[in-house]
């Protein structure tokens, strides 16, 4: 399958990497906009210069392509991905579908138009850790997920857009987060409420930390706290979260996996604790391919055989609803009703 890459800056190293990697997708074309990135891109990856254009207009109608990889800043998305499904090409796109609600409709309106696809690399789901959470959940050995906690604690200075944008926490990184407890339950939420500030000595111009309560349609409350300016103690990128079930508890802490099962009830009388069994580690599952190996081997086998992708744009404006219904409490002070559940 041969692919045009838009942007090839920043995280578009990653795709580069992945598809140099990969033995059943290639490169026909890149799309770049600045010219210092051209430079050093083509320097770096040994990319013929004729084969980077300025528009992805210009690479479509110079080279015959089977997809598109889009990896520019969310204000660009909604263009570069109805430029390629106009043209009938299948699209791979970071995350977050979209930077607003209404560009994300309109990609999935075009999706369901033209029937191409159109698929968000939520890559966070196909890392080792989460689907041991997820194998330890669906196993059913700790009963139904009531609660959730979710930690997420970090201070990386990024530069460019996430300094400048609102709320850069929940748009650019809480969409991995909300669309893994959506992924985590299986269900998706009723209603979320939310409180956002800025700390006093952020580096962010939005505000960069957040507590959020979601309540889930399977009944669960999901507590959510994180910050991107954060000065000590880092989470890791996937979080810290604990899942309070009716059987027992399960932890990811430090990307490692913990099980505890209730036993009953210590026998007397007066104030009794509860019985556990031993915290134990869970064993981290195998997969034979991660992260954006993951996602493009599913996208490749979407559009060589139709089979219908987990992350399509169809699915993912649920976890991106969620973003922006976060969004309209920090701005209202009040409990919203789902946009993913009307
Ligand atoms: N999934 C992840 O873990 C993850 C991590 C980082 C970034 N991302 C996502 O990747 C996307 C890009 O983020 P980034 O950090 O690489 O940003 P960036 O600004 O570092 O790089 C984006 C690149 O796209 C280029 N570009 C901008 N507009 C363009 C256009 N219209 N056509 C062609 N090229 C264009 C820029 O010149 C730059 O080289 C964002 O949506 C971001 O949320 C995802």
């Amino acid at each position: 399958m041969k692919v045009i890459q838009v942007g090839i800056g920043g995280m578009g190293n990653a795709w580069i990497n992945t598809v140099l990697q990969s033995s059943d997708v290639s490169f026909v074309g890149f799309v770049e906009v600045n010219d210092a990135v051209i430079q050093e891109q083509a320097v770096r990856y040994d990319i013929d210069r004729s084969r980077i254009f300025k528009s992805l207009a210009e690479a479509l109608r110079s080279v015959r392509a089977d997809a598109v990889i889009n990896v520019t800043p969310p204000q660009f998305h909604k263009e570069v991905s109805l430029l390629a499904m106009d043209a009938g090409l299948p699209v791979l796109s970071e995350k977050p579908l979209a930077g607003t609600l209404s560009d994300a409709q309109a990609i999935v309106n075009k999706s369901n138009e033209t029937g191409v696809l159109h698929m968000i690399t939520q890559n966070y789901r196909y890392h080792v850790p989460i689907q041991t959470v997820k194998q330890a959940l669906d196993s059913g050995a700790v009963g139904k997920v009531g609660a959730v906690t979710v930690e997420f604690f970090k201070g990386p200075h990024f530069g460019g857009f996430r300094e400048e944008m609102p709320y850069p926490l929940i748009i650019d990184m809480s969409i991995h987060h909300f669309d893994l407890i959506r992924f985590f339950l299986g269900s998706d939420p009723v209603s979320v409420y939310g409180r956002s500030w800025n700390p006093p000595w952020s580096w962010y111009k939005g505000d960069a930390s957040a507590s959020v309560s979601l309540a889930f349609a399977n009944g669960a409350v999901v507590a959510y706290n994180g910050s991107w300016c954060s000065n000590g103690k880092e989470t890791p990128w996937n979080a810290n979260w604990r899942f309070e079930c009716e059987k027992g508890v399960v932890t990811l802490v430090n990307d490692e996996v913990y099980v505890q099962h209730l036993l009953g009830v210590e026998e007397g009388t007066g104030f009794r604790s509860n019985r556990y069994d031993d915290l134990t580690l869970i064993p981290p599952v195998v997969m034979e391919r991660q992260a954006q190996a993951y996602l493009l081997h599913e996208f490749y086998e979407a559009v060589k055989t139709g089979k219908k992708p987990a992350t399509t744009c169809q699915d993912n404006i649920k976890s991106l609803g969620i973003v922006f219904d976060v969004v309209q409490s920090f701005a209202t002070g009040e409990v919203v009703q789902s946009s993913v559940s009307k």
